[in-house]
């Protein structure tokens, strides 16, 4: 259906929204809170919410689940319109108008968009820290050395605690709180691992981390700390901490807060939303995301999927995948096996957020590549710490995982897979004050080895600005800042 609200219901929308009240059910949609079920995306079987193993595995072929409203599904022809689908008009209009809203739900960028994810029996147990409203930067020296009009960034790093993570983190985190579990738990390179225990701590809940020791980021590990979780550093990577934890939720009542849980790809999904709004609905050309295990990548997919199929857009964007080359199991499953199988892969990257070897939801990141057109493939140890500081030289700034992104889009760029009149978002995802480490090291010099930068030294050096040790005078500091300027 999707087509025009009548008069009557138009005035009683506005009267509604001009008075901030709830919408009555059937104006946007006909649906109470809670309208879903869960699919696996291997065998089809479908289950509720309630039904799903501790581990969010199909008990029949072991795969993962997606959220999904009966409700959304077309119904044949004009005698049996579906009032449960949601009409497009009135949710660009309701969405726009909750941005003037002063109720706390409205000012998260996730629960904006709550008509598509009725995933909790009350919106009213939302967990929130107003995540999401992430900005989406023009890139304009980066656009200009690649030859392309329209390159944007939409920094997930601008959350509360800094990813991308959060946005899925207050979709799941709510739905354990409503079901009652006391513990969450996650195994997390270290952003899940800060967002999970940032909202924990919102909602009362106690949280349990699982980390590799010693290949995470000093200022995720702080965060766990800071809000309270317990954290075990693991003698393990981070598919081994994610094993180790299905077989502790399989046994303890503890809820499980890793993207396996499909609750958390529904407010992953919702960046998708924004970046269509805020391009007008027209969505962008092309959109380039990292892969580690592959949750964000599927989350985008489905948002943009769900935006399409409902009438909200025209179309979908090509997505596009970016993986380290140490850490590359996507795309080898792409160019070995047509992405019909995966083999996971010992993982080695200085960007230590994606450093996985076997990605829960390859299998949902894979459809997402092949139904939009997009691609995968995988960038260099150089080629991201370069990306990374030219992102940092915009004053924007993201963690290395993130400037995969740009490197991937060189790639793609170089070899005339994205025309210059395209427009490309690149997804950030984490804040570039994660992995502090990580710039000063480039920066000193010390970060990359010499067979990792042959051939591009003279690159490197160019981009490396090293603070110097300067005596306390004005002449000093004058003859310093000579030298910078050559
Ligand atoms: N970028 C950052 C900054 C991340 O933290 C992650 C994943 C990714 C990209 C990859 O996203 O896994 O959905 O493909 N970090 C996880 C964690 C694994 O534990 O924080 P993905």
């Amino acid at each position: 259906m999707g087509g025009a609200l009548s008069l009557a219901v138009w005035r009683d929308l506005l009267r509604r929204c001009a008075k901030n009240r709830p919408l009555a059910g059937n104006l946007v949609t006909a649906m109470n809170d809670n309208l879903h079920q869960l699919r696996c995306i291997g065998c089809g079987a479908r289950i509720s919410g309630g039904e799903a193993r501790p581990d969010f595995r199909c008990a029949e072929c072991g795969e993962l689940f997606e959220v999904e409203y009966p409700g959304w599904a077309k119904r044949g022809g004009q005698s049996a319109p579906n009032h449960d689908r949601p009409n497009p008009g009135a949710l660009k209009w309701l969405w726009r108008e909750r941005r003037c809203s002063s109720e706390e739900l409205d000012h998260s960028g996730v629960w904006r968009f709550r008509e598509l994810l009725p995933i909790l029996e009350s919106f009213g147990n939302a967990v929130t820290l107003r995540e999401g409203n992430t900005p989406l930067y023009r890139l304009k020296r980066a656009a200009k050395a690649l030859g392309i009009d329209q390159l944007y960034a939409k920094h997930q790093g601008m959350n509360p605690t800094g990813s991308f993570k959060d946005t899925g983190m207050t979709a799941a985190l709510s739905v354990a709180k409503e079901r009652g579990f006391e513990w969450v738990a996650c195994a997390s390179t270290g952003n899940t691992s800060a967002a999970m225990a940032a909202y924990a701590a919102r909602a009362g809940l106690k949280s349990l981390v699982l980390i590799p020791d010693g290949k995470i980021a000093w200022g995720k590990l702080s965060q766990a700390m800071d809000y309270g979780a317990v954290t075990c550093q693991l003698k393990a990577d981070f598919d081994g901490c994610l094993t180790l934890l299905t077989e502790i939720v399989n046994e303890a009542p503890i809820y499980l807060l890793n993207s396996v849980n499909p609750y958390r790809l529904e407010g992953q999904k919702t960046p998708a939303f924004e970046i269509a709004e805020a391009f007008d609905w027209n969505v962008p050309d092309h959109l380039i995301v990292p892969g580690g295990n592959l949750g964000n990548s599927s989350a985008l997919g489905k948002g943009f999927r769900e935006l399409h199929e409902l009438g909200l857009t025209a179309r979908m964007p090509k997505i596009s995948v970016i993986q380290a080359v140490g850490a590359n199991p996507l795309v080898r499953s792409f160019t070995d096996h047509n992405a019909e199988r995966m083999e996971p892969v010992e993982a080695h990257t200085r960007a230590t957020a994606i450093r996985i070897g076997n990605p829960a939801s390859w299998r949902k990141a894979a459809r997402a590549i092949q139904e939009t057109g997009g691609w995968c493939l995988d960038v260099s140890e150089a080629e991201i710490a370069i990306a990374k500081t030219e992102i940092g030289a915009e004053g924007l700034g993201c963690e290395p995982a993130s400037a995969v992104t740009l490197a991937g889009l060189k790639k793609l760029r170089a070899a005339g897979r994205i025309a210059s009149g395209e427009t490309v978002v690149l997804v950030l995802t984490g804040h570039t004050l994660k992995d502090a480490d990580y710039t000063i090291d480039f920066h000193r010099g010390t970060l990359l080895t010499a067979e990792e930068s042959v051939g591009r030294e003279a690159e490197i050096a160019g981009l490396q600005r090293n603070a110097r040790v300067v005596d306390a005078t004005p002449a000093a500091v004058l003859a310093a800042l000579k030298d910078s300027v050559g």
